[in-house]
């Protein structure tokens, strides 16, 4: 499946939130009530980048009750390869765009007891679905959201003022941290611990509750890497019958597309599994950016994520 069926929408709103985010609301175009999601879905917003073709994934933060729209925000990247830019700088009330059919890899596990949240940058986007969910069925829930300052903290005024008790706030620049060992030492047994954020952060929460015993099945993560820039490289498909050129700016999985070839996604991000492809001759080193393989698989070099990762070397056959 290549993203699935598509959804026609138009841009209701656009609202800068701070200097960096800017939230997006999509209504149907034909005023239809659009698919019901689930906290911690994430839809694939399509741009036509000037004839670019532009697919990046976004958390969905509106209340899933809500299906009169979609709610997205975007942290703009300066530093990217233009997808949040573009969302920025040309995406206006109006404008008519394409969405994939919501998908959740981050659901809320209906065996918690109670929900541990812990939430960095814009990382807080999939929590906002998460937690008007809770709040609609009587979910328990404790929100811990850093932010670098008060002013990049996206809707923290929001959640505090509706949940004083449960949200929590820190700001780098004013030193503060979470006293992770502490929060995670406090959890009844039977709470399962969320986190969205930057590597780092997912990484040290993570290896924390591990190292303290949490079991495995209570830890769930989301993180969708923004596919890299690289040299350009060749890759021939083997069922296609083709060979196609990867740009310096451009995902493996973007060329295939471009070159009219059917390829599997759903995140995007080197998260899902789903874009998987084995490797039929690797000459050469595959620059492994995903995070569903395992080390050993990414040393063996018999598959590649075609969304993230790339390649250098003389010659590279894959199964597509
Ligand atoms: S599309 Fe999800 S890992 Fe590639």
């Amino acid at each position: 499946m290549s993203g699935g069926a598509k959804l026609h929408v138009c841009v209701a709103e656009v609202v800068p939130v701070n200097d960096l985010i800017t939230r997006f609301r999509f209504v149907a175009v034909d005023g239809s009530a659009l698919p019901a999601f689930s906290g911690g879905a994430h839809t694939v917003v399509e741009m036509d980048d000037h004839g670019l073709r532009r697919l990046n994934p976004y958390s969905l933060m509106s209340n899933p009750k809500d299906r009169s729209g979609y709610e997205i925000s975007v942290r703009r990247d300066d530093q990217g390869r233009g997808g949040s830019l573009f969302m920025h700088q040309h995406v206006r009330v109006g404008m008519e765009m394409v969405l994939s059919y919501p998908v959740n890899l981050f659901p809320l596990d209906s065996r918690a007891k109670r929900h541990l949240m812990i939430a960095g940058g814009i990382g807080i986007t999939p929590f906002l679905a998460q937690i008007a969910q809770l709040t609609h069925f009587g979910g328990k829930f404790e929100l811990h959201y850093a932010a670098r300052n008060r002013a990049l903290g996206a809707y923290m005024d929001r959640l505090t003022a509706a949940h004083p008790t449960a949200v929590h706030c820190y700001f780098d620049d004013e030193g503060q941290a979470i006293d992770l060992g502490r929060v995670l030492s406090m959890q009844p047994i039977g709470t399962h611990l969320y986190v969205c954020g930057p590597k780092g952060m997912i990484n040290w929460v993570l290896s924390t509750a591990e190292g303290m015993g949490w079991p495995k099945l209570a830890l769930h993560h989301e993180e969708f890497l923004a596919p890299g820039t690289g040299l350009p490289f060749t890759v021939e498909l083997a069922a296609s019958g083709m060979t196609v050129t990867v740009g310096t700016a451009q995902s493996l999985l973007e060329a295939m597309e471009a070159a009219g070839v059917d390829a599997p996604y759903l995140c995007r991000g080197g998260a899902c599994g789903q874009c998987e492809t084995n490797v039929q001759i690797c000459d050469g080193t595959i620059l492994h950016r995903d995070h569903w393989l395992t080390p050993e698989e990414h040393a063996e070099n018999a598959k590649i994520m075609p969304c993230v990762s790339r390649f250098e070397g003389r010659t590279l056959v894959i199964d597509r």
